[in-house]
Formats: C-alpha cells, structure tokens, sequence
C-alpha cells in the first residue's frame, strides 16, 4: 500500500476487520450506561505527581505502568490527569465499543484506539494536523469552521498547502486525491458548520483508502450518539466538547480519538510538547455532560426537525439547510448514515441580510427565548450570523462558493420548549419586516 503514514498499513488491515460494521450505531442502551458509567471521578486537581521510586518515575516516562493505569496521566497534567484519563476512556468507547468488543473477541493482543482530549476543539484539530503533515505536503478539506478553515491557510508558510473541494460530490472528492500529490489527510466536517451539508462517510473513505490517506471526520455537530464515523470507514475523529458534549456551555474542550499508533506514536509527542492540556476540572464538567449526551440529543434532534418543519412553510423564510427535511440535497446520505439529524438549522429570510439582522437583534434582548451568540449544543438555544461571526474568516469568494451568504442565519436548537421557540422566532420573523 502506498501512504506516507507508517502507522497506516497496521491500522487499515485492523480497521477492516474491526471498524468498519454493517450495523451504523451502539444500541442507545449501550451508549446510555456507557455514557452514565459508574458515576464520576474525583477531580484531581493537581499539576504533579510523586512516583514510588526513581525505577517508577523512569518507568512512567517509558509510558509503562504495571497496575494498568495510563502511565502519562501520573506525571505531570501536561502530559495527563487521571480525571482527564477518565473523559478519554469514556469517549473513546462511545466512538469505538465496537472496535474493542470485536478485537477482543479475536483475540487482539496489542490495543486498537487510544484518544486524547484536549483544552479545545481548536487544539484538537491543531495536533492533529501537526502530527499528520510535514513540508511539502497537503490538507484537502471541506468547508470547515471559521478557525479550522484560517489554520489549515496559516500553514502555507510552513510548505502545507490546502485545498478546500465540495466532500458532498464523490467526483470531486476522486478527483482531487488523484491530482494532489503527497495528500497527509482528507479532513471534513459533517453536517458542515454552517451549511449542514452531509458528505457520504462510506463512499469517501473508500476513494481515501485507495490513496493510504487518512480520512479526518470532525463530528462535533453529530456527536457520537447520532453517527459513528468508524463503522464507515473514517481513520480518526475529532469532537469540539464545548459543544454537545458539554451541553451547559461550561466550559471548552475537544477531542481526538484514532489508531492507537497514531495516537502513541505521533499525536501523543506534539501533545507533550505544544501543551495543549485542558484543566482537570473542565474534563469533570466535560464528564457530566456526556452522562446525558444521548437525552439531549434525542431531545434536540426532535424539537429541530419539527421547527425545520415549520420555518419551511413560513412565507418569509427563503431557503432552510436542514438534513432531516427530504428537500435537503443529501437527505438520504443522512438517513443512512445518521440516527436522526442534529439540533443545528440554517436559513435565509426572504430579503437576505437586513431582515436576518433584525431577527438576529431581536434575540439580543433578554426578553426573548434564546442567545445573540456562537457556540451550539447547549441547553439554551443560540442564534448568529456565520458571515460576520463564526465563518469571517473564511475568504468573501470562498464564504460565497460556499453558500455562507450575508442572509444565512444559524440556529442551535436548545432543550426550551418547541412552542416557546416557535412563538418567539414568528414574533422576530414578524419585526424583522416591520422595519
Ligand atoms: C465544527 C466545529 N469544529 C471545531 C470547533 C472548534 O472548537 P472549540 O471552540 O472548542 O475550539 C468548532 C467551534 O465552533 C466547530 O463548530
């Protein structure tokens, strides 16, 4: 196989017989206890930790340990933290139970997945891009958040170029790895901030595999409960978890999951290094949330499609990005690939960018239901403008290409109730057109 990843060839031939599933997802039982675990850990605030002797010092930074605990998180928290190590055992198997219980049923000796959590989305998605990319080689990504989008630019002085193609056309997707060369990743975001665009995991992790390229899913808009990107073909996941995850927008957070070779070998040593560590007691927070990840989930996922539903039908309402709404262009690559569609809707006004304004105004006030405010996921609905706010760093052209256009509105569904939501968005879509 050719690939300029030496962890790759172990991992794809383990990745076939472990990953990949016919069946899309952990029954919501499994991942309900998995997510509630036994109850949370103490938070171990602390930067350093005494060894028994120098041979258990010396031995910990040769990441050995006998009694099974993960020998980096009892150094020091740069390098790791038992409640940190908590958050990245329990994330990791809502990713990847499948993967374990079929390695260990055949028998599998050395480990398969590792993950890593970070102190941010951004941070996540930075390391890994360090530990997969060198100079002279390149980054295809889809469209992407604002940042993701500005880092991947930033590396151009480094010799990394990046190319941004349309992942929701398989053609495309063929075309760029065939003429690209020296590709170190295929990164991708689906549903894609802001425009929920569903890119086909299965059909593009087959074109990546023939390339030995190792394909990026960051599945912070899905999250783990809604789609499981390693039973289609995806290398390594990245999550924001200030996001779902979190749920409260308490605190800020990411995550890596991915081979453990990779992890060990690669991404570990840039972690080590950059310090991108987060705080033992944003894990914790991070921890709470996951225990009710999948209630809110299903709750969200049904108070948006309902609310998609509605603005729909509304006579000012332009155009609605919404996957679960059979008028969305990849409507039946989310219903094979997802378990139902998300909290995030985007949509246009009639009229584009001044009534959107005055809508979005309209939530400014603490009188309304809902925040003028980025970030999404959490219990409390929030509203913004991706043009001037989360995507303003994305290139004017680009944004357009793109269809970030000045009137696109995003909307983070959150936990209030359906009819609260859809009485204030009428009342708002009302003010916006009386000027
Ligand atoms: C899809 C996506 N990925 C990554 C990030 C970055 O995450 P963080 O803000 O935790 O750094 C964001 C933030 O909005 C996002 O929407």
């Amino acid at each position: 196989m050719k690939t300029m990843h030496e962890w790759y060839p172990r991992w794809f031939e383990r990745k076939q017989k472990y990953a990949r599933t016919d069946e899309r997802f952990l029954s919501e039982d499994r991942f309900a206890s998995i997510g509630v675990g036994i109850g949370l850990p103490n938070i171990v605030q602390k930067s350093t930790f005494s060894f028994r002797n120098v041979k258990d010092g010396a031995e910990r930074f040769l990441g050995k340990s006998k009694s099974g605990e993960k020998p980096y998180a009892r150094i020091y928290t740069r390098l790791g933290n038992p409640t940190t190590e908590y958050l990245e055992k329990v994330l990791f198997q809502l990713d990847c139970q499948h993967i374990i219980d079929a390695a260990l049923k055949a028998d599998e000796r050395k480990p398969t997945i590792g993950s890593l959590v970070f102190a941010s989305g951004m941070a996540a998605i930075a390391c890994t891009t360090f530990a997969l990319v060198k100079s002279g080689t390149a980054i295809l990504s889809g469209n992407v958040y604002g940042c993701t989008d500005s880092f991947f630019r930033s590396l151009e002085k480094f010799g990394v170029t990046s190319r941004f193609i349309d992942m929701t056309d398989l053609k495309a997707v063929e075309r760029a790895l065939e003429e690209t060369p020296h590709v170190a990743m295929l990164f991708l975001e689906t549903p894609d901030n802001p425009t929920l665009q569903i890119s086909d995991l299965e059909g593009i992790s087959r074109l990546t595999e023939k390339h030995g390229v190792p394909l990026v899913v960051d599945n912070t808009f899905a999250t783990p409960f809604l789609q499981q990107p390693f039973r289609l073909g995806a290398d390594i996941t990245i999550q924001s978890l200030t996001k779902y995850v979190n749920g409260h927008s308490t605190s800020v957070g990411g995550v890596v999951i991915g081979p453990w070779n990779f992890v060990g070998d690669h991404l570990f040593p840039v972690y080590k290094d950059h310090g991108p560590t987060p705080s033992p007691f944003d894990s914790w927070l991070n921890a709470q949330g996951v225990q009710t990840l999948h209630l809110r989930m299903e709750r969200v996922c049904a108070s948006a499609l309902e609310l998609a539903r509605r603005l729909e039908k509304h006579p000012k309402v332009a155009r609605v990005y919404y996957p679960g709404l059979p008028s969305h262009p990849q409507h039946a690559v989310a219903k094979r690939q997802m378990r139902a569609f998300g909290g995030m809707i985007a949509f246009e006004l009639q009229g584009g960018y001044e009534p959107g304004v005055r809508l979005m105004d309209y939530f400014a006030s603490y009188t309304t239901p809902m925040e003028l405010a980025v970030s999404l996921g959490s219990a409390v609905s929030y509203i913004q403008h991706p043009a001037s706010m989360t995507h303003s760093g994305v290139p004017e052209a680009d944004r357009r290409a793109r269809g970030i256009t000045e009137g696109l509105v995003r909307w983070s569904v959150g936990l209030e109730g359906v009819e609260t939501l859809w009485h204030a968005m009428e009342e708002g879509i009302a003010q916006a057109y009386r000027g």
